[in-house]
């Protein structure tokens, strides 16, 4: 059996106020940890004095909790204590680490377990973001966001729509006619254009070349970078792409670069096409790879480039392992 965490406020002390954010409350202490109806044992809520209007345990009633057990009761006042809050226990049977969970003004409460902690991931094509990433993301149990992904699927869209990629106004307005959006399932990333996911169309050789060409046009960013700011402050996560450190989340705390040489890298993209049976000479990938690195570097908005920040770490003689462990090792050394 664990014991699992959490707290909200209320501005006023209503009954519409508390039943609300009570059933915001349990809802994402089930939904983050998993819970089915019967795993829940019992939930006991403790509420500060000026707290009068509805009493916890009926709002938990009223938001389907009927099996558990439900209990309720008022906080000593202490002197300088967050007002109009209500702390919550809930005893489960699960195997797993809880997640407890603070809302509205009482993530001030656990700011070490409501802090979102987000990991730049920052480098060229085959410098092995994706698969550090995955790693890192796996070990945290955050999520990974793939951000070339969604750059990737406004490539698709313009090669379904046959627009021309270095058209700058047909893609602005092809990409306020489409809609991206990220799903998870069982922790992975599923990147949905329109309704459908396209997860796997999306990994050609062709729609590389395309997604690095229509990553240079403004109104792409700023629709992608958007997207992802708003997942990376709502989600912890590890994000790689080529300007998270440097653009996309400035402030993150833990900021990555990693690098190889061409030929180590074009090595690497040649084992993973042809495990997907896509067949290209070396040369041909090593062409393409540096073809890509130069328009990412040199484009005006938002360059591939390290951050002044970034811990740089050149992946060419290193195994996946020895990357993901160094990785590791410093950001734990900020936690
Ligand atoms: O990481 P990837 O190979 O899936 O990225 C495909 C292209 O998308 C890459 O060549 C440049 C662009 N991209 C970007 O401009 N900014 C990012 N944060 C991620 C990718």
């Amino acid at each position: 059996m664990k014991a699992i965490r959490g707290a909200t406020t209320v501005e006023i002390d209503s009954a519409e106020a508390i039943k609300k954010n009570i059933k915001s409350l349990l809802s994402k202490i089930v939904e983050e940890n998993e819970l089915c109806e019967d795993d829940i044992i019992c939930i006991m809520f403790s509420n500060t004095s000026d707290i009068r209007s509805y009493y916890p345990a009926k709002a938990a009633r009223e938001a389907g909790f009927f099996n558990c057990a439900l209990y309720s009761s008022v906080e000593p006042d202490i002197c300088g204590g967050l007002k109009k809050c209500i702390r919550v226990m809930v005893l489960a049977e699960i195997e797993k680490t809880p997640k407890h969970i603070y809302l509205e003004r009482a993530v001030n409460l656990r700011k070490d377990l409501t802090k979102k902690l987000n990991i730049a991931i920052d480098g060229p094509a085959g410098s092995g973001k994706s698969t550090i990433a995955k790693i890192l993301a796996a070990k945290l149990d955050i999520l990974y966001l793939d951000t070339g992904a969604m750059y990737r699927t406004v490539a698709l869209a313009c090669v379904r729509s046959k627009i021309d990629v270095n058209n700058a106004l047909v893609v602005k307005n092809l990409i306020e006619s489409i809609k991206i959006s990220i799903k998870y399932e069982n922790g992975t990333q599923k990147t949905i254009l329109d309704g459908e996911d396209v997860s796997d169309k999306i990994r050609t050789p062709e729609i590389s070349m395309l997604a690095s060409k229509v990553s240079a046009h403004e109104c792409v960013r700023t629709s992608m970078v958007n997207l992802q700011r708003e997942i990376a402050a709502s989600n912890s996560c590890v994000l790689d792409g080529r300007d998270i450190g440097s653009n996309v989340l400035p402030n993150a705390e833990h900021k990555f670069y990693l690098t190889a040489s061409s030929e180590v890298r074009a090595e690497r993209r040649m084992k993973e096409n042809s495990a997907k049976g896509i067949n290209q000479s070396f040369c041909e990938v090593l062409c393409e790879i540096e073809q890509r690195d130069n328009q990412d570097k040199t484009r005006k908005i938002a360059p591939l480039v390290k951050a002044d920040d970034a811990i740089e770490i050149d992946t060419s003689k290193l195994t996946i392992n020895e990357v993901a462990t160094l990785i590791l090792g410093k950001v734990q050394e900020k936690i």
